[in-house]
């Protein structure tokens, strides 16, 4: 298995892995909501997605780039971005709710709207971006 192949496996798994805990966080979110809640999802955010955007933005890129110093790797960076403005939005509310400034029905709403970005932007990578990278290997081994 050549370097990107590993790569995108692994990210293909954590996907996989954050989608169940996007679904636990859903459920929790209508039925068992708390402050604890919001700063376990925060966490979620700023320690798993962190790392994983990384390893988008770093190792694959690298790995791409050694395949082929030609290939676009700006749309792999370019979506993280209207995530990172959702999380932003995200965090903003919790603060306001923190102080009574907003309801948690506000709260519940922009992170349902974060987790409906995370999810579309992994299936747009697992099948759009992904196969369109891993071709790139294959291909200098045909
Ligand atoms: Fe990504
Ligand atoms: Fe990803």
């Amino acid at each position: 298995m050549g370097k990107i192949e590993r790569i995108l496996k692994e990210l293909t798994v954590e996907h996989t892995e954050f989608l169940n805990k996007i679904k636990n966080f859903q459920e929790k979110l209508e039925n068992d909501f708390s402050e604890e809640l919001l700063e376990e999802i925060l966490e979620f955010i700023e320690k798993d997605i962190e790392e994983h955007a990384r390893k988008e933005e770093e190792d694959l890129v690298d790995a791409i780039e050694e395949a082929d110093k030609n290939f676009d790797s700006d749309a792999l960076i370019f979506g993280h971005q209207t995530l990172n403005d959702a999380v932003d939005d995200l965090k903003s509310v919790i603060d306001e709710f923190k102080i009574g400034k907003t309801s948690q029905k506000e709260v519940v709403k922009y992170a349902e709207r974060l987790f409906t970005l995370i999810k579309d932007h992994f299936i747009e990578e697992e099948h759009f971006l992904f196969p369109d990278i891993l071709k790139l290997e294959l291909e200098r081994f045909e």
